[in-house]
């Protein structure tokens, strides 16, 4: 199940302050469904402005992290802090700071993509949304297809708008569970664009992904989530220390993402 829906409450004015301290921070989390071990403590920690994809075969519990982290579902044990507010105890606080993108477009197919950006601005009580929106559209790449109904766009823009929606009143954390999943390759590469722009401005942002080549590009740092827990946690370039490079006569070969993570996972196996 991967889930769908933007929260109502997550609509109310996002003007919360940024705490100190990193911008996620999760200690021990654990989550059990009835007698599936899911999460069975997880230690997670994002840098303010910093791109962290969890990656992760599809079960291992990724949207799990990202419902506990946006106050969706409770964790069992553990402690987890998102922009310094407590997600147990401070929920309110935890969704005035986030937006969260699931992984099927949350956008009104009838609507023109304009039209979603100016009903979110309106929704969350923001002066000029039209001004808003026209910005987002300019910076998504969206201006030509601005006054279209949603449902004539491809997937990668459709996305593309969904990713523009959830940036509307300036949330410091952005989720995105799968955010490429089901995309063609050419859509892939305009979302992981979008991610990047996301980046640049400040956002910080939580990805998960079930495709190596996704964390690759994007993270600055990667967290493999395995047997429910973080099994590897760092930089795409420690991540490869792991592995000693190959040499085959006199061609040095790195190792990908890929090798890394299948020779990690096969140390749990
Ligand atoms: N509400 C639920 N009830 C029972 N099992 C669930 C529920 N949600 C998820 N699961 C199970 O928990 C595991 C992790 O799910 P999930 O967090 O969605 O993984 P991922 O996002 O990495 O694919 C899966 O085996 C899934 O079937
Ligand atoms: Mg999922």
């Amino acid at each position: 199940m991967t889930l769908t829906q933007r929260q109502p409450s997550m609509l109310a004015a996002m003007a919360t302050d940024q705490v100190p301290g990193p911008a996620i921070h999760v200690r021990g989390l654990e989550k059990s469904y009835k007698d599936l071990r899911v999460l069975r403590g997880v230690d997670l920690e994002v840098a303010r402005g910093s791109v962290f994809a969890l990656l992760g075969s599809n079960g291992a519990g990724k949207t799990t992290v990202i419902r506990i982290l946006s106050t969706l579902l409770r964790a069992d044990a553990g402690t987890a802090r998102v922009n310094g507010f407590d997600v147990a105890t401070q929920g309110a606080d935890v969704r005035g700071s986030i937006s969260l993108t699931g992984q099927f477009a949350a956008v009104d197919e009838i609507l023109s993509g304009r039209e979603n950006l100016v009903l979110v601005a309106r929704l969350r009580h923001l002066e000029d949304p039209g001004t808003i929106a026209d910005d987002l559209l300019t910076r998504f790449s969206l201006t030509e297809a601005a006054t279209r109904r949603v449902a004539t766009y491809s997937g990668g823009m459709r996305r593309r708008l969904d990713i523009a929606m959830s940036l509307i009143g300036s949330p410091p954390v952005i989720f995105l569970d799968e955010p490429t999943t089901g995309l063609d390759p050419e859509a892939r590469i305009e979302v992981w664009q979008a991610v990047r722009k996301l980046a640049e401005g400040g956002t910080t942002v939580l990805l998960t992904t079930q495709y190596l080549n996704e964390a690759e590009q994007l993270a600055d740092r990667i967290a493999i989530l395995h047997q429910g827990r973080i099994i590897v946690d760092g930089t795409l370039a420690e991540l490869k220390q792991l592995l000693p490079p190959a040499t085959v006569e006199y061609v040095e070969k790195q190792p990908s993402l890929e090798d890394v993570f299948f020779a990690v996972i096969g140390d749990k196996q």
